[in-house]
């Protein structure tokens, strides 16, 4: 099968045996596989990179594995995976590599691609971030006027904001507490004003981050800044307060960033598989480069294990297909992202766009219509505080959502026992979904029949447990590098580009061609009826203002 070709996973013969054993499955409740099998919360949990990985929670069973590993046989998954750490343009659309995973690759290892060296490459860029960060993080880099830079204001949007948000907050236990650190994304004009408001210009650095340098929000919020920026400390203090990260120099220059003051990336590294790349520039002045390393280390163990462990045994491969068996055979349309940290707080905001952007597709790759379902809808908050949110819909709404549970078993600042606090509710919540509570059980509590209805819960509500000893640095690389390679056999299996994003283009020609419209009462309106009055509407309450 060429890159370029995708099998109709409908028409296997994995898909058929599939779909013959979901109906059964559906009927049948965790509880009994449970009962059925008295080992199995161990028989199917798995480790990989130094996380846990209980999967016994889902419904599903050694035969429905069997077919979802035959499945990805038939689609060529593990074909497509060698590919694309290889190298191969396995982005067709788009006509490129797809290399997140040589981002880290350790320094003694090779990899050319397209003729380049590309561990040398990736190298020279972080040794350059290594010591660009060295010398913020110990004052020797200062702002224009000699002081020495406490604050760190990262501009940039979806992939260029969400991995850096993420990352900060989820290792913020690591960062240097005596600097402050922001992100700047939406063009909202409260973003960045709300972000430089308090903070004196002489002592902030921003880093301009856009993979593109094309992108409309955050070239705006960086003109803005520079704005602030040359108002305070004159055109001159540009070059020792802005740096620029991103694959584009020329754009770069153009915007009047010094190109020596430019961290550089590759096309081949997709905006939401970045947070690695010099991307994460903001996160290693945070932590440091060593914790950085560390960070790519977890990354890299991952990378290692979806790419040499058994089948039969790869945590990844595992949960990108009970993912498809819970969104074709089980009819789940949505996966809650439930950590049980608060660090991990915008940790379901950064899996949004890298599942929904990688996965949210109906073509395949020949150009294929679908007729299956595709990517699921991700989204989630931090336990405990979505318990008092929205779980009653969990274990009681018509809707069944698939849940992960992540926690960590030490805390990184213990107070009294409250991380064992924080584990059992995130125990309690996944065993209760899972196993409900009947009728008979509620009545046995004694409480009044005509409330038995409404204590009764259904459970049958599938969930993975993630477990790990500590929210560290290696941790974290593991965990997103875990969520990307799923998501990847996700997307091999339903025969799409994972990699491209076409749909979020015409949302951005059409806001060009409306802005000038907004701008001009006297411009004649030629879009829908509903815009125009929009338009009208916006314009009168505009001017109000
Ligand atoms: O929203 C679409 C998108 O292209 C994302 O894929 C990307 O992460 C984001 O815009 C930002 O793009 P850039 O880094 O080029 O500014």
């Amino acid at each position: 099968m060429s890159i370029r070709e995708s099998i109709d996973p409908s028409r296997t013969a994995a898909w058929q045996r599939l779909a013959a054993l979901a109906p059964a499955l559906r009927e049948k409740s965790l509880r009994s596989l449970f009962g059925d099998d008295p080992g199995r919360g161990p028989a199917w949990t798995l480790d990989a990179a130094g996380l846990m990985v209980d999967f016994s929670k889902q419904r599903v069973t050694d035969d429905a594995m069997d077919a979802l590993l035959a499945l990805a046989s038939e689609c060529g998954v593990l074909e497509r995976r060698d590919a694309m750490f290889a190298g191969t343009h396995i982005n067709t659309t788009e006509d490129r590599s797809v290399l997140h995973t040589a981002l880290r690759l350790p320094p003694g290892a090779s990899l050319s691609v397209d003729g380049s060296d590309v561990v040398a490459e990736v190298n020279d860029v972080l040794d350059r971030m290594a010591d660009f960060s060295r010398r913020v993080r110990d004052g020797q880099w200062t702002g224009a006027s000699g002081k020495r830079i406490r604050n760190v204001i990262n501009i940039g949007i979806g992939g260029s904001d969400l991995g850096p948000a993420m990352a900060y907050l989820a290792l913020r236990f690591y960062s240097d507490r005596a600097m402050t650190f922001r992100f700047v994304s939406n063009v909202d004009p409260t973003d960045i004003s709300e972000a430089i408001r308090d903070l004196d210009p002489a002592e902030t650095l921003f880093i301009v981050a856009s993979k593109t340098f094309g992108t409309q929000e955050t070239l705006t919020n960086a003109k803005a800044a520079r704005e602030w920026v040359v108002n305070a400390l004159g055109e001159s203090a540009v070059e020792k307060h802005f740096v620029a990260v991103s694959t584009n120099a020329e754009r770069v220059a153009a915007f009047g960033i010094d190109t020596a003051n430019m961290f550089g990336f590759w096309d081949w590294v997709g905006g939401r598989y970045s947070m690695d790349s010099a991307i994460g520039l903001s996160t290693m002045i945070a932590v440091g480069p060593d914790r950085f390393h560390e960070m790519l280390a977890g990354f890299h163990a991952m990378d290692q294990h979806f790419l040499h462990a058994d089948p039969t045994v790869n945590v990844p491969l595992r949960m990108g297909l009970i993912a498809v068996w819970n969104r074709d055979f089980l009819d789940i349309h949505t996966n809650a992202v439930l950590p049980y940290a608060e660090f991990l707080a915008r940790f379901p905001a950064y899996l949004q766009q890298l599942t929904m952007e990688s996965n949210g597709k109906s073509v395949r790759l020949d150009g294929a219509q679908v007729d299956y379902n595709t990517g699921a809808i991700f989204w989630g908050e931090p336990g405990t505080n979505g318990q008092h949110s929205f779980y009653q819909l969990l274990h009681q709404g018509t809707e069944i959502v698939a849940c992960d549970f992540i926690l960590f078993a030490q805390a990184l600042e213990p107070v009294f026992d409250m991380q064992d606090m924080l584990a059992a509710n995130a125990l309690a919540q996944a065993a209760v979904l899972a196993f409900g509570r009947t009728a008979e059980e509620v009545r046995a509590e004694g409480v009044p029949e005509e409330l038995v209805p409404h204590k009764v819960m259904p459970g049958n509500r599938p969930s993975t447990f993630i477990l790990a000893p500590r929210l560290e640095p290696h941790a974290l690389g593991a965990l997103i590098a875990l969520y990307e390679h799923s998501v990847f056999v996700q997307g091999a299996v339903w025969g799409i580009d994972s990699f491209d994003q076409w749909g979020v283009e015409l949302g951005k020609a059409m806001a060009n061609s409306i802005l000038p419209d907004l701008q001009d009462a006297d411009r004649p309106l030629t879009h829908d009826s509903s815009t125009d009055a929009l338009i009208r509407a916006y314009q009168s309450m505009h001017a109000t203002g």
